[in-house]
């Protein structure tokens, strides 16, 4: 039976590269397998392009199959956008051009992961079923014609994506080239403000509220007379004004932001079911968007086999230091607790009506090597070729609009010869961790709402902390306030807003038992409402942190405090933005207010001992970079966490570990070479070559180090 065959393929092509992601559940041995000579080889990792051949004529594939053969690539995700292609008209199903181009790329030894193709739907859909697209809050529906339209509780749409999911996943069943799926495309965009929407945004409050007086109360409604005496009385809780004061109260934006969050997991779930029904040997996974925050991603990751995402980290006209792709990959880890893929990464200049940078030579393997270096366990370039049609004709593959392979194409092929060299070596290995940073979707929403300071956000806050780490070569795994902390060392909660009593009480246990725990301003302030709680803060945090708030201020934008730090945090800083008015009740103060008068009394940071542990609490943002760099080394200090190295401004470091190996990936990324102090004797995987106690790398070079075998 043909799943024996994709369940064979399948132990070679994804257990074998993608260990951590697919736990080895598929390990099937198949003789059938050997006989296919077009098969990657054992263990191969999943290296590719996304390709459109609905875009090119016919008589071409045969020239791009084999070029991304010879480029050494081995996986293309295909049809992603194609629903009017495969059901040009309700119900009447046209696979055959897919097949084609399935079957060819299959002959030059390429698998396929097929989208379902909801995020675009035909035009015919739009006609036959105007409720499926999207309501715009003004009550007129969205306007056919790009992609992203849908509401997600209109039921004709979700039997439709039912539907086409079931007839791709029937008829794919049966090829042995397709080895996974990915559900839609990007999750995320508009919300509809539709009836449906809305009656179904009442019925998810009844079932989790039980009482209209539990939502009132929950939600804080007798502020303004906002109770609801019915359920139908519930509105969606807008913005449409664009005025902060205008905006629906914060607890129902919260609530309407898990609402619309579930609604795509949910939509997600439907077809995740049929896939897995119909092809249980295929793995299902979806293309995140890193750092992108409308949806609670832990959520959409739950169904999935793994964990993709989209890379697309070249933003500036410069090369500048790309920490924040690195905390992405690292969040886009932490979502499963297990690598990840990449499911589209930059290819060449991106924009739809301009564009930005092209990537230099060098940049298009180092930005691969970055990701991998945080745990990616595949590697798929957007797009092969850049299209001549459509929105998206700047947006530039590895081949341009002329189709010929020159220099992109040259440097993802000499990336991929690369880390096929590397599989075996990065085989088990995975990012492990000392630190934790708390990141979680209630607090992105919340600060969303209401960022307290102006410019407070929960990711600008981590990125405080997350560069200096980088800086000093650490590195951390982003988790959920669920997760189990007491593998770590170090743990940072920054600008935890929204902390229900048993986070806060976790925290507290967690330094009790030893731990290093870092908090800053706005943490702690809310709980799972998102109303205020009525404790003096830090509230149930105060053991840990031996502090009284009294009273807080924010700062305009020309304002700057002036700090004095001590006890290895030595220097003067400048207090921006926002200040806590800081009590000492047991820490110790390390920095301090030194001239405006009225700021005198307060700590600007403290540490206190509780138990075996620390709590450092940061109650201001510093404009200076070095005091979260002395900051960091204090912390890793008391952690007693050692970094392996030190690189230089502008190099970062990660390291790969498991099954007896240890990685080290050092990778500059500037365009100037750059001089790194290693450990010596040890051998550099790229070359071949022993390490001496310096190693040089060339501008965007990457270097990947043995520590242990
Ligand atoms: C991604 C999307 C792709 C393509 C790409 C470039 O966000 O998934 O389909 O649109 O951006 O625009
Ligand atoms: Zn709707």
């Amino acid at each position: 039976m043909k799943t024996n065959v994709r369940a064979a393929i399948l132990s070679v092509v994804a257990v074998g590269c993608l260990t951590n992601i697919c736990q080895g559940q598929r390990q099937v041995a198949n003789p059938r397998v050997q006989m296919q000579e077009a098969l990657p080889e054992k263990g191969a990792m999943l290296i590719g392009v996304d390709y459109y051949p609905e875009h090119w004529p016919r008589d071409r594939w045969e020239t791009d199959a084999r070029l991304m053969k010879e480029a050494g690539f081995n996986v293309v995700r295909l049809a992603e956008f194609s629903w009017i292609n495969m059901e040009p008209e309700e119900g009447r199903f046209e696979f055959g051009w897919l097949d084609e181009a399935v079957t060819l790329l299959g002959r030059h030894g390429i698998r396929v992961i097929l989208g379902t193709p909801t995020a675009v739907m035909p035009a015919w859909v739009a006609r036959k079923y105007p409720e499926t697209l999207r309501q715009q809050p003004d009550a007129t529906r969205i306007v056919w014609g790009g992609r992203k339209h849908n509401c997600f509780t209109s039921g004709a749409y979700r039997l439709l994506s039912e539907r086409i999911t079931r007839a791709m996943a029937e008829h794919f069943a049966s090829s042995p080239h397709v080895i996974g799926w990915q559900t839609d495309n990007e999750f995320g965009g508009g919300e509809c403000h539709c009836d449906t929407c809305l009656a179904e945004f009442q019925d998810w409050l009844r079932r989790k509220y039980g009482t209209l007086d539990g939502l009132n109360r929950a939600w804080g409604n007798h502020f303004w007379g906002l109770t609801f005496t019915t359920w139908g009385e519930i509105t969606f809780p807008d913005n449409r004004t664009g005025e902060m004061w205008a905006m629906g109260n914060p607890s129902a934006c919260l609530d309407f932001k898990r609402f619309t969050s579930w609604l795509r997991v949910r939509f997600q779930a439907d077809q995740v079911r049929i896939l897995r029904a119909i092809c249980p040997d295929d793995f299902v996974t979806h293309n995140f968007m890193g750092l992108f925050s409308d949806l609670d991603y832990y959520d959409l990751a739950e169904d999935l086999d793994f964990v993709t995402w989209d890379n697309y980290p070249i933003w500036f006209d410069e090369p500048d230091i790309p920490y924040s792709a690195s905390l992405a990959a690292d969040v886009m880890r932490g979502l499963k607790s297990k690598n990840f893929m990449i499911m589209e990464q930059t290819a060449g200049p991106c924009g739809w009506g301009s564009f930005g940078r092209n990537p230099w030579p060098g940049e298009i393997r180092k930005i691969a090597y970055q990701q991998l270096a945080h745990g990616s366990d595949g590697q798929i370039w957007f797009r092969w070729r850049t299209c001549t049609v459509g929105r998206e004709q700047y947006w530039h593959g590895l081949l341009g609009h002329d189709g010929r392979p020159l220099r992109r194409y040259d440097e993802a092929a000499q990336t991929a010869r690369e880390f096929r060299k590397l599989e075996d070596r990065l085989r088990g290995t995975t990012v492990v961790s000392d630190v934790a940073i708390l990141y979680d979707y209630d607090n992105l929403w919340s600060l969303g709402f209401q960022p307290g300071y102006e410019g407070n956000s929960l990711q600008a806050a981590i990125l405080r902390y997350y560069n200096a780490l980088s800086r000093v070569g650490v590195n951390a795994d982003l988790v959920n306030r669920q997760a189990d902390l007491a593998k770590y060392k170090l743990v940072l909660a920054p600008d935890l807003n929204v902390m229900p009593d048993e986070t806060a009480r976790k925290l507290v246990s967690y330094v009790e038992k030893g731990g290093v725990l870092l908090a800053d301003c706005r943490t702690g302030i809310k709980d799972c409402n998102n109303l205020c709680h009525e404790r003096t803060l830090p509230g149930l945090l105060s053991p840990a942190l031996g502090i009284r708030i009294e009273e807080y201020s924010a700062l305009g934008s020309n304002v700057r405090y002036a700090v004095k730090g001590e006890a290895g945090l030595d220097g003067s800083y400048n207090a921006i933005r926002y200040t806590d008015w800081v009590v000492p009740e047991g820490a110790e103060t390390l920095a301090r207010y030194s001239e405006q008068w009225h700021m005198k009394p307060f700590a600007a940071v403290t540490r206190n001992r509780l138990g075996k542990g620390q709590g450092w609490y940061v109650g201001t943002v510093i404009e200076q970079e070095s005091f979260y760099d002395a900051l960091i080394a204090q912390l890793l200090k008391g952690a007693d966490i050692r970094p392996v190295v030190d690189p230089p401004n502008g190099v970062e470091t990660s390291i790969r570990q498991g099954q007896g190996k240890k990685l080290l990936f050092v990778m500059n990324h500037t365009d100037q070479p750059a001089t790194v102090n290693v450990p010596e004797g040890k051998v550099e995987l790229l070359s071949g070559g022993r390490t001496d106690r310096t190693l040089r790398l060339d501008r965007f070079g990457v270097a990947v180090i043995a520590l242990e075998q």
